[in-house]
């Protein structure tokens, strides 16, 4: 048995953040806005996302605290904000850190213990606050799925907290707000997204509903790649990355992940490397090891990539400007076989198409070094 689990409303065009403050205000007039610290208010979207709002008449209160990969600590501090200010809606206007941190703390907002007993796997319940997501990045998909990722730094663990009730009731994409992402950013999100699109794909949880949607996300993914790297002023081109990222989000949501993603967890906590940038880098030898296990979906990759899976995914990192390595980021084969453990339970790992062992994820891990 399979379930389909989508956003209540997903609401998408250039210039839909005009929408934002109808759509909260169909939960009442007391919102959290929730964002990073810097690059969105930099741009004037922060203060125009709390125009929009207060012209609907919600009052919403700011928490621009969200570092990237957030820490349990900063969702406790957002928790005690969304009580204070005894939200009815919460709103995570960023990339996949804040909306992820907004997800979270909408789930446990009725909850008294500490956001680090849910990494450590109490269960979300119900009643959750409703969250509205708005992406500035084409990458994670957060604003689709059921799951936050969240870091505890003090003990170099970084997990998902997943619950039904934390997809959010709306999704909120609008192309525009993407511009103002760098290159480096524009490039590693859409690698991410890419990636999860390949890995939703080939998982083993797959569905022809996933399928038709993770193929269409690997279309537009290819469309809007490497080109949105140096012309993120298109609008055509933002627009196909971030359809091909929320799609992706819709296909990982229901579908999960792969190796890629089960071993960037414990390498992006110990090693400070950007998630898309892991992803990528791993994304080739993980094709390579899958190839003899999919060859059916890997020929129809080959169609829509115009060429090899593992081929097109080296020269695509070279296209985007991204190193095919994590050389600079000093690895340290003494850790190969600590991260190896940490990788094999996790729920994307069992999801791959092809059985992994610790050698497999080692000699992945050598690959990239
Ligand atoms: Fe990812």
């Amino acid at each position: 048995m399979s379930t389909f689990r989508a956003p209540g409303r997903f609401t998408f065009g250039v210039g839909a953040l005009a929408a934002l403050g109808d759509e909260a205000r169909r939960f009442g007039n007391r919102a959290v806005l929730v964002t990073g610290r810097k690059a969105l208010a930099e741009a004037g979207t922060t203060r125009r996302a709390l125009e929009v709002l207060k012209e609907a008449g919600v009052e919403a209160a700011l928490f621009d605290k969200v570092e990237p990969e957030p820490d349990v600590a900063t969702v406790d501090r957002l928790r005690r904000l969304v009580r204070e200010q005894g939200a009815d809606v919460l709103i995570g206007l960023g990339g996949g850190s804040a909306i992820d941190a907004a997800k979270v703390a909408a789930g446990l907002a009725r909850r008294d213990e500490p956001t680090r007993a849910f990494l450590d796997g109490a269960e979300v319940t119900r009643p959750v606050l409703p969250t509205i997501a708005v992406p500035s990045t084409s990458g994670t998909g957060s604003e689709m799925t059921n799951n936050g990722v969240i870091s505890d730094r003090a003990r170099q663990h970084k997990a998902s907290i997943r619950h039904a009730s934390l997809v959010p009731a709306v999704a909120l994409v609008d192309p525009e707000i993407t511009v103002s992402c760098s290159p480096e950013v524009t490039a590693i999100s859409g690698v991410d997204a890419l990636v999860q699109a390949i890995e939703s794909y080939v998982s083993r949880h797959a569905t022809p509903l996933t399928d038709a949607v993770a193929l269409r996300a690997v279309e537009e993914l290819v469309r809007a790649l490497p080109a949105v790297v140096t012309q993120g002023e298109n609008i055509a081109l933002r627009t196909a990355a971030a359809w091909g990222s929320a799609m992706a989000g819709l296909a990982l949501g229901n579908a999960r992940l792969g190796v890629v993603h089960g071993m960037a967890h414990p390498i992006g906590v110990r090693y400070g490397v950007p998630h898309g940038l892991v992803c990528g880098v791993l994304l080739p030898p993980a094709l390579e090891f899958n190839r003899e296990a999919i060859p059916q979906k890997f020929e129809t990759l080959r169609r829509i990539l115009g060429g090899d899976p593992v081929g097109y995914a080296q020269g695509l990192l070279l296209a985007c400007g991204l190193p095919m390595h994590l050389k600079e980021f000093g690895l340290d084969p003494e850790t190969f076989e600590a991260i190896a453990e940490e990788s094999l339970p996790s729920g994307s790992t069992k999801a791959n198409p092809r059985d992994v062992t610790k050698d497999d994820i080692i000699a992945m891990l050598n690959r990239v070094t």
